[in-house]
């Protein structure tokens, strides 16, 4: 076993962390004020770096690069600017991926190639008001018309909503069928009549990532736009946030390091009775224990990336990632608002923001307890 990055990911690293650092802290503090998505800053000059199709074969506008380049590219966007490392997430998982994974040759040209060239951002509409752990229980319906298939319903919490011009969205075209069965999946454009935008969420945290309400009052798209299979869009759901939770294990993994670098950084320079505070160790022990669940959770991050590329089963590997890199960040983030006592609690210092940003990673694309239920069905099916 090999736990040296390649020259390939050591490069990608340096060429994110470089940009990142240069062009995203500086307004990081700004946009999380404001609410502020940057679109030319946080997608576009993230697209002229070939990342919005990272994981995507260049004959389809991508970078070919594994699920490895991935986590890191996400990673280390979200260790300056949680918000950027979701936009990417999003874009890349839940709206190029399932396009990748389960589109027609004639829908991944339409649809994935603006999307991995980065001409145009992807977004996911599963969750709705009375269904967000049980995505089974979605309402929306699609019914077929001639030509057309007619959407009526409403979507919430979504990421890049209202910005995105490529929704993959999910519908109930068989209202007999319970539970998970009679949902497929489906492309939808931006400015398709009959498909607007509803309440935009104000959060706790990634405030400088937009979360839209989608509303279909019947919405017409064309046939062709079925994603998948007719009846089995819960299976395309299911397989899209096994990828996706690699992306925000990877989100939260940057925020941990952020969080973690930044109370290094201030426990070295802050003195309290006459010397560094890093000299003491009870906060030596912080910060030990924060790096070590750091490097705990890489590990199990980096392992569901390289079974994502290597072809194997890893929806329980995501699920391990997405849990033990969610709570890390907010374990880590909570320790490095405590190394900064006071100034850590205002907004004048990072770290306040992290532990904002960090929450969301425990929530979406499934909850701590999804992810459990989702590793226990694993483990104990026969
Ligand atoms: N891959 C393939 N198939 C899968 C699968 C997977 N990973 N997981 C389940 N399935 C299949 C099962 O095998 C089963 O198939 P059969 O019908 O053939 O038996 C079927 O799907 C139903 O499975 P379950 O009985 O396990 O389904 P369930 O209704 O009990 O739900 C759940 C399971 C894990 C709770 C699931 O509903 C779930 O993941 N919920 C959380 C939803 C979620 O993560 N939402 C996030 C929204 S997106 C978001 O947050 C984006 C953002 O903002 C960034």
């Amino acid at each position: 076993m090999n736990f040296d990055l390649t020259d390939e990911h050591k490069m990608m690293r340096e060429m994110v962390r470089s940009f990142a650092e240069a062009e995203l802290a500086p307004g990081t503090r700004e946009r999380d004020e404001n609410e502020r998505f940057d679109r030319a800053l946080m997608f576009d000059k993230v697209a002229e770096l070939g990342l919005a199709g990272v994981i995507f074969p260049e004959e389809y506008g991508g970078a070919g690069a594994d699920y490895l380049s991935y986590a890191i590219v996400v990673e280390e966007l979200s260790r300056v600017c949680a918000s950027t490392g979701v936009t990417l997430s999003a874009h890349v998982s839940l709206g190029a991926n399932p396009i990748y994974k389960f589109g027609t040759e004639e829908q991944k040209q339409q649809f994935l190639v603006p999307l991995a060239e980065g001409s145009k951002l992807g977004a996911f509409g599963l969750t709705e008001t009375s269904a967000g752990s049980d995505a089974g229980g979605t309402r929306t319906t699609a019914v077929l018309d001639g030509d057309e298939w007619i959407l009526n319903g409403s979507k919430i919490f979504i990421t890049n909503g209202g910005d995105a011009e490529i929704y993959v969205i999910f519908a109930r075209t068989d209202k007999k069928a319970e539970k998970h069965h009679g949902i497929s999946a489906f492309i939808l454009e931006k400015d398709t009549p009959g498909f607007t935008f509803g309440k935009k969420e104000q959060k706790m945290g990634i405030r400088s990532s937009p979360t839209m309400e989608l509303v279909f009052d019947n919405c017409r798209i064309p046939k062709g736009n079925l994603l998948g299979e007719l009846g089995k869009g819960f299976k395309v759901a299911m397989q899209t946030l096994d990828g996706g939770r690699i992306g925000i294990a990877s989100q939260a993994l940057g925020i941990a390091q952020g969080a973690f670098e930044a109370a290094v950084n201030y426990a070295r320079e802050r003195k309290q009775f006459d010397t560094p505070i890093a000299n003491f160790q009870g906060v030596q022990f912080i910060l030990a224990d924060m790096a070590t669940q750091i490097a705990a959770a890489r590990l199990v991050v980096y392992q569901a990336a390289y079974k994502a590329s290597a072809g194997q089963p890893f929806s329980m590997e995501s699920a391990m990632a997405k849990l033990i890199a969610s709570e890390t960040a907010m374990a880590v983030t909570t320790k490095a608002v405590q190394v900064f006592g006071g100034y850590g609690y205002t907004r004048e210092y990072p770290v306040e923001r992290m532990m904002r940003d960090a929450k969301i990673t425990e929530i979406y694309e499934g909850t701590s307890e999804v992810q459990r239920l989702v590793i226990g069905t694993n483990l104990t099916r026969g």
